[in-house]
């Protein structure tokens, strides 16, 4: 007699003798290592995600030039991300690495909740302050104001001895401020700060303490255009006053086109839209299955040192009393290792494997780095609601000789939180939005110069489904 029972994979393919672990897979529809390796390999560039023809005015809008950040998105690229998942109009969109807050300015901007986490302060105040509009005659008023308690700078040198002003310059970072910033340009830094601590409104104190962050800069002997912190002694760096006030008009602009473009409900009642905190990316500050879209972007392994890059925001608005205990709060730095915690993804295996050869010390790092990927990648599957989808954008790279294989052991770790790989998109970066180049001995990111290998020509955006 005809058999019409359905069996199921594990039965039949127990039958034909399949391992256990390729019955789980199949099951699940997971893609074995191998699968996903092959996957990548065979990934054209879709040139529709490299927006090539975008002007800086473009990718710069709103309040989106606020600050520097290095490896932000652009807006862009978010744009589409949430135009082509989100449909419910009271989505909620989430990003827990959002650096300068391009994914939540953009949730915000629609209308959307946002929320995410950032362990850098200072990318949590720039993320707040771009995310918060504010009315604009109001702000204009505010920043005249301002501006006129120091126009004292704008007369004759002379004068502005007898400006009785006290400098507010924290004592505790006076040695790394004097390694950092010229007499001049210290006192005069230091009376911006102490106006901007009398003003009142948080708000505006804020909007304030972001535009001071982002001169700081060119104000110091900084190496223009270098990403490591390296001392310029001929630079002749910008004065403070002039540099603030050309930045603050910058920003009023960005304020109002942002303004206009937010929902009144939005702006009006921001407290309920916008949830964002100084916290590891594993501590999302939302419940289970509320979140219909992550878009982010992660740190990468011993390339940018946060901390260290934003040290002259850190030491004048006194963000942290230890700089190496700061540090290692980071995912990606070298100042991490464990003994106790295994990693689940081979491909990661195989990559610590090869750079042990090389370096005992950097393989350590990757171990690290992926397992705390995974451990994000798991937070990540509790926050999204059934049907909500997480997109991580990164790039593979090349250390020691090894290659990073970053894309292909995110889509094979995002399986291991329980996510379906979705889909995977390959990118070409356009020039200038990214540094192309990394030192391949330490691998930061290196002026292009300098560097000995490329870094990331092409990235990816890894999308994994919450089924
Ligand atoms: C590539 S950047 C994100 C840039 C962001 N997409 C943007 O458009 O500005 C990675 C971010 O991860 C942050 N980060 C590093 N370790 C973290 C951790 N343990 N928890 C949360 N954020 C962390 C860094 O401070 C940095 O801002």
């Amino acid at each position: 007699m005809e058999d019409k029972t359905i069996y199921t994979t594990k039965e039949a393919a127990n039958y034909i003798g399949v391992s256990p672990s390729t019955i789980y897979r199949m099951e699940k529809q997971i893609k074995s290592p191998d699968e996903i390796l092959d996957m990548f390999c065979a990934k054209e560039i879709d040139n529709d995600w490299s927006f090539i023809g975008y002007k800086p005015s473009d990718t710069g809008k709103w309040t989106h030039s606020y600050h520097r950040y290095p490896a932000k998105f652009i807006p862009q690229l978010v744009e589409r991300l949430i135009d082509g998942y989100v449909s419910d109009k009271d989505a909620h969109i989430n990003d827990p690495f959002m650096g300068c807050g391009t994914t939540i300015v953009t949730g915000i901007s629609r209308g959307f909740k946002a929320s995410g986490t950032d362990i850098n302060k200072i990318a949590c105040l720039m993320t707040k302050v771009k995310s918060t509009p504010i009315e604009p005659t109001y702000l204009g008023k505010k920043i005249k104001q301002f501006l006129s308690t120091l126009s004292f700078f704008e007369g004759p040198q002379e004068l502005q001895f007898f400006e009785k002003i006290e400098p507010l310059i924290p004592p505790k970072h006076i040695d790394r401020i004097n390694y950092w910033f010229n007499e001049e340009n210290k006192n005069e830094l230091g009376k911006i700060l102490r106006v901007i601590y009398n003003e009142e409104d948080k708000t505006i104190r804020d909007f304030f303490l972001v535009a001071f962050s982002h001169i700081l800069k060119n104000c110091s002997i900084w190496l223009q255009g270098s990403t490591k912190p390296t001392r310029d002694l001929r630079k002749n760096p910008t004065k403070a006053y002039n540099a603030l006030r050309k930045h603050l008009k910058r920003m009023q602009k960005g304020n109002e086109a942002f303004y206009n473009v937010v929902p009144r409900e939005a702006r009006e009642n921001l407290n309920n839209y916008l949830n964002i905190k100084i916290d590891d990316a594993r501590r999302q500050p939302v419940s289970d299955d509320s979140v219909d879209l992550i878009v982010s972007s992660s740190p990468y392994v011993t390339s940018y040192e946060y901390a260290d890059l934003h040290q002259l925001s850190t030491i004048w608005l006194d963000l942290a009393d230890d700089l190496i205990e700061y540090k290692k709060e980071f995912i990606g730095t070298s100042y991490k290792k464990y003994e106790n915690k295994k990693l689940k993804s081979k491909v990661a295996m195989d990559i610590v494997y090869k750079m042990s050869k090389k370096s005992k010390k950097m393989a350590k790092e990757i171990e690290a780095f992926f397992i705390d990927m995974e451990e994000v990648f798991d937070e990540s599957y509790r926050i999204l609601k059934p049907g909500g989808r997480c997109c991580y954008v990164i790039g593979d790279t090349r250390l020691k000789g090894v290659d990073i294989l970053n894309a292909e052991v995110f889509a094979e770790s995002l399986q291991y939180s329980n996510f379906k790989l979705d889909r995977i998109i390959k990118r070409e970066i356009p020039l200038k939005i990214l540094p192309q180049k990394r030192d391949e001995k330490t691998g930061r990111f290196a002026n292009n110069n300098d560097a000995n290998s490329e870094a990331y020509p092409v990235e990816y955006i890894v999308i994994g489904l919450k089924e």
